[in-house]
């Protein structure tokens, strides 16, 4: 009996090697599956989910890999420095755990150029999405996802039948977390380089239980096959965020205001500016926070027309200077790859000295400030804007001597920059990732007495 009971186990035991081959997720997965397995996103999209499939074609998830920024800086800076220095040597293949991530389970990395047309031009597709069934560990971050290609696709709903595939309901599939695997980042220096979903967590939407999904893949009537049924809350796949200008529009509301409205030549009028919060699920900005630059920018028209500008006030905490326009240098170690040990850096802000800016600084392991989120060591302030947060800043202004006597209108804007001017020229990255983008402005009035 108890022989049997022992032979037993050990049959289960290797039909379940058999029956649940160990799953490697994160950078263990390299090289565990072929290209053949995922189906691509035209057959997907060309038939059956023409909509999704147009939506996520617009949306920078199916250029992770071909978009242009992204190409600069794998193949420029990234490449060449993992093959430099051991401390990043996994970046090569890590890149693409989340911009290419079929070629990354291929083994394909680096991958071909994006002009050569290869697989990995898939970037984040339909089918690595619907077969992952979860994640490794407590946290989600590094392409920590679980893939198990097949016959089976993971959806919300379980129902509906298609011709093609068997349709599963997945959870998973509905959580932050499921985003988090990707949008979560360390950095081989052990820092957090990416965090939006660690942000939204700590945050008051996931108190509120309102996901990603909610505000990047809203809800509307419709279908969600081209012959499926029709569902009142259909999940549109929009996935839209920094390369949408109408999504970072409106993110933030301003309102300023003066401490008195009347003064003469001279005299002193301290303006306050609320900045609030009340669009993004996450911190303002998020994501690519090594790249982004957001910072308010406040002038003054005199009756004559003439223009002052109203630097902002300090206001004295620690790491400070990396949150007000400078002109000094930065991202010296871009130089690394470049060949250039050398390189003296290009500017650090490229906007009017004096504004506020609402980052958080990335240093490389000698503390200069750096673009490239691998090769962060350490982190400065934290200045930016939390969700329904709100910011207050000051300009202390005195009224110029030959300031024209009458309404004076004194304006603050809020600016959005994807890249960084001074880097986005010196690397020839195309002028639209640093369009700058207005989120927001407001204005009020004074009077200026003779
Ligand atoms: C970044 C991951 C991701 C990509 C890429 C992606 N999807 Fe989805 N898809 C999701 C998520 C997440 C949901 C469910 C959202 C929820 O339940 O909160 C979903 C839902 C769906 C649904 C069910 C919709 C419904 O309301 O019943 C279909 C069908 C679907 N996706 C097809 C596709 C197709 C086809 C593509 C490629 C053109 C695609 N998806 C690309 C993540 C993705
Ligand atoms: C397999 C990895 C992966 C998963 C899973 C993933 N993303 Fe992404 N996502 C990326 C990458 C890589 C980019 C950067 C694309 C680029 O190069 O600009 C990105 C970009 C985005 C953007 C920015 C678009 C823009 O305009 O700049 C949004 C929004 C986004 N993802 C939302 C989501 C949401 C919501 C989910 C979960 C439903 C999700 N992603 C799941 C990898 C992923
Ligand atoms: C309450 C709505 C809301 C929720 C919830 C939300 N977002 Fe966003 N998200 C926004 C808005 C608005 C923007 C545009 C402003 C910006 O760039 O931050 C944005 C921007 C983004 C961007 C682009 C940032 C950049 O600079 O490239 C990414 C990526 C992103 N969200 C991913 C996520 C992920 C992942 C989650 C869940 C962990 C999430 N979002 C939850 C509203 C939301
Ligand atoms: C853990 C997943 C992950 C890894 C690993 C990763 N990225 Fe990303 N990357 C993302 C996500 C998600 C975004 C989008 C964030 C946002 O919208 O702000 C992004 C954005 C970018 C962007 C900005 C895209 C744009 O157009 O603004 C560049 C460039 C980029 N990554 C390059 C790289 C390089 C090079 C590496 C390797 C050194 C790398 N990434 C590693 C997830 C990852």
């Amino acid at each position: 009996m108890k022989q049997t009971l022992q032979l037993l186990t050990l049959i289960f035991f290797l039909a379940s090697i058999q029956l649940f081959p160990q799953v490697k997720a994160g950078a263990e997965a390299l090289g565990t599956q072929t290209y053949d397995k995922y189906d691509k996103p035209e057959f997907c999209g060309t038939s059956c989910h023409t909509d999704f499939y147009q939506q996520w074609k617009q949306a920078m998830m199916s250029q992770a890999y071909t978009h242009h920024w992204d190409e600069i800086e794998y193949f420029k800076l990234a490449v060449p420095h993992a093959e430099k220095d051991e401390k990043v040597a996994e970046v090569k293949a890590g890149c693409n755990g989340c911009h290419a991530p079929i070629a990354f389970l291929a083994g394909d990395v680096p991958p071909p150029k994006p002009e050569m047309n290869s697989r990995a031009n898939e970037s984040v597709s339909c089918d690595l999405c619907h077969t992952i069934t979860g994640f490794e560990g407590d946290t989600p971050y590094n392409f920590n996802w679980i893939s198990s290609p097949g016959n089976v696709k993971y959806g919300p709903r379980g129902t509906g039948e298609s011709p093609e595939h068997e349709i599963q309901k997945s959870e998973f599939i509905q959580t932050a977390e499921f985003c988090g695997t990707c949008h979560n980042e360390m950095s081989p220096f052990g820092v957090w380089v990416k965090s939006t979903h660690l942000e939204w967590k700590e945050g008051p939407y996931s108190k509120e239980g309102v996901p990603c999904q909610k505000c990047h893949m809203t809800q509307a009537e419709s279908v969600s096959a081209d012959v499926g049924n029709k569902y009142p809350d259909v999940w549109q796949h929009l996935f839209h965020g920094a390369h949408d200008p109408g999504k970072i529009r409106g993110t933030i509301e301003l309102r300023i205001h003066p401490d008195i409205r009347e003064a003469e030549p001279l005299e002193v009028i301290r303006f306050t500016v609320a900045l609030f919060n009340q669009k993004t699920g996450h911190k303002f900005p998020t994501g690519s926070v090594e790249d982004r630059i957001v910072w308010m920018h406040v002038e003054a028209v005199d009756a004559a027309g003439k223009v002052y500008h109203l630097p902002v006030d300090k206001k004295g905490f620690e790491g400070e200077e990396y949150t007000i326009g400078t002109d000094v240098l930065a991202y010296q170690d871009m130089g690394i790859a470049l060949n250039d040990p050398n390189f003296k850096g290009v500017q650090r802000d490229g906007i009017p000295v004096g504004d506020r800016i609402f980052r958080k600084p990335y240093f490389d392991p000698q503390g200069r400030m750096t673009i490239q989120q691998w090769n962060t060591a350490s982190q400065g302030v934290d200045y930016r804007i939390g969700p329904r947060e709100t910011k207050l800043e000051t300009c202390t202004f005195t009224i110029p001597a030959d300031a024209a006597p009458g309404i004076m209108k004194v304006t603050a804007v809020l600016n959005y920059q994807k890249l960084v001017k001074p880097v986005a020229d010196f690397l020839k990255v195309p002028d639209e990732e640093a369009e700058i983008i207005r989120v927001n402005d407001h204005s009020t009035y004074v009077t200026v007495l003779p």
